[in-house]
């Protein structure tokens, strides 16, 4: 019926008529809230979940309180962040009820890694969660709302990761280009590291790589979009694998690759972990100008004997020789890591190492973290964990001396002549926020035309989460 009124209207009037049509399905369409918990990962799967159900007749929604289906896309790494679901569920229970009272209905799913883990559990702790869906069941997840919309309490946690990539319908042009000039892409997904603090091999699975093809066609169609910069993701995303017409690939080449996409501006990847940095990877690092000179590449402590305990399967000076032969091949690029503070066993001497690998490698930025013993993991059996006040400690001292090397960083940027990437307005009027080859915020001053292209700038000052810049 569209077609037809759409084909009966002159030219020019397609695009009014075009917004009429959003306006009646935003009236009359269900909507959805997702809402989304943990790493970057997390925030792409939740972009191809609202992809699939939009493009399944529902709309988006900012407002929880206007939603007719709320999916919470859970993360499981630490307690806290595990834990605050379940006050979140507390709250929508209650919009739950309030809405029956009214006689409609409002569906409650949980999905990501708190769904893998916890499973059934879920439903016995909070009835009021309808469904339960686990990160490889995405593809389904129309048919299973669907499903729990009836009533039917749907619960889904199989392993079938080729099926999720394959299947998820890809976003429609208008969807990438409402998300904005720098995208996600999904090239790795789960993890066979099995650090003993980790719960992500059990919560995402065995690694497995997305074919080369399917990562090119999505970087290509993101591109025509209008996105100018795309972020590689993977739980261990150097660890990933292809082959382009048998030739075997490793990211290294397929960084190559992508960087012959004209449009395209600029690539990263993330989170890496030290044993796969390869010398192909850094060879990227010398000779892709697009590839953007920023690492993270997670150590969590300093000291051996805890990185065994840890099975990370590397030393500290090992890790310190890939930094430097990374800084070598990069000279400006900037280096970002994880921490853990209180692993079991880790004495005040262990922890010392931790900061002293610190001082060698002397971070642009980082996260750092009390250890927390997550249930199923080697770690959480341990002996001798640490009080929770030594933890508390430990992470104090290490977040000062970090902080501190991350506001050198960015002190030592004052003057300098850099390239940013225009993502979006900023906060008063005339302002912009572009993003510097080192992950930095920084505003400038600009016209909201200029969104999606780069400037060159001069840095001014730099302010705790940002940098300032004027034009050159
Ligand atoms: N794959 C990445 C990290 C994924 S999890 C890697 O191997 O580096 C992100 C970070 O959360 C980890 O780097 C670690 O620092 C932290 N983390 C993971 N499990 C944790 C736990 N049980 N307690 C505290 N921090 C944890
Ligand atoms: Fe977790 Fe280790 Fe795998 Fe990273 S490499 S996801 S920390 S098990
Ligand atoms: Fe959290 Fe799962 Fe990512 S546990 S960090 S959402 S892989």
């Amino acid at each position: 019926m569209t077609t037809a009124t759409a084909m009966a209207t002159k030219p020019g009037q397609d695009e009014a008529l075009d917004r009429d049509i959003h306006a009646y399905a935003r009236a009359n369409s269900r909507k959805v809230f997702v809402k989304t918990y943990g790493c970057q990962m997390n925030v792409y799967d939740s972009e191809r979940m609202e992809d699939a159900l939009t493009q399944g007749g529902y709309v988006r929604t900012q407002n929880m309180e206007d939603a007719d289906l709320v999916l919470l896309n859970t993360c499981h790494i630490r307690e806290k962040a595990a834990e605050k679901v379940y006050s979140e569920i507390g709250r929508i229970r209650k919009l739950k009820e309030a809405r029956k009272n009214t006689g409609k209905r409002l569906t409650l799913g949980v999905t990501g890694c708190v769904a893998q883990a916890e499973g059934e559990e879920i439903f016995r702790r909070a009835p009021a969660v309808d469904l339960i869906a686990g990160p490889q069941t995405y593809h389904d997840i129309a048919a299973m709302v669907a499903r729990a919309e009836n009533g039917e309490k749907v619960i889904e946690t199989e392993f079938e990761i080729e099926e999720k990539f394959a299947k998820l319908p890809a976003p429609t042009r208008q969807q990438t280009i409402a998300r904005g000039v720098a995208g996600f892409v999904t090239v790795q997904e789960g993890c066979d590291k099995f650090c003993t603090f980790c719960v992500v091999p059990y919560t995402r699975g065995a690694e497995v790589s997305r074919p080369f093809s399917q990562i090119a066609d999505e970087a290509l169609r993101m591109v025509d979009a209008g996105v100018r910069e795309i972020t590689l993701l993977g739980q261990n995303v150097n660890a990933w694998h292809g082959s382009d017409g048998g030739k075997a690939m490793r990211l290294g080449d397929l960084l190559y690759q992508l960087a012959e996409i004209s449009g395209l501006e600029r690539l990263r990847y993330t989170t890496s972990h030290p044993i796969d940095m390869d010398d192909g990877l850094i060879d990227a690092h010398r000779d892709i100008g697009k590839l953007m000179p920023y690492l993270h590449l997670p150590v969590q402590a300093g000291s051996d004997r805890i990185l065994k305990a840890m099975n990370r399967h590397h030393t500290a000076a090992e890790y310190l020789d890939i930094i430097e032969r990374v800084r070598k091949a990069r000279p400006d690029i900037a280096i970002s890591g994880d921490f853990i503070t209180g692993f079991p066993g880790e004495s005040d001497e262990d922890f010392e190492a931790t900061m002293d690998i610190v001082r060698r490698v002397n971070y642009a930025s980082a996260f750092s973290f009390k250890y927390s013993a997550r249930p199923g993991t080697p770690g959480a059996d341990m002996e001798d964990q640490v009080p929770e006040p030594v933890k508390s400690k430990r992470l104090s001292r290490l977040q000062v001396l970090l902080g501190e090397q991350q506001q050198a960083f960015n002190q030592a940027c004052i003057g300098k002549t850099i390239d940013i990437l225009v993502e979006k307005k900023g906060r008063h009027e005339g302002q912009l926020i572009g993003r510097s080859p080192w992950l930095q915020s920084v505003v400038v001053e600009g016209g909201l035309s200029e969104i999606g292209h780069m400037l060159t700038v001069q840095v001014t000052s730099s302010g705790p989460v940002s940098l300032m810049a004027e034009r050159v």
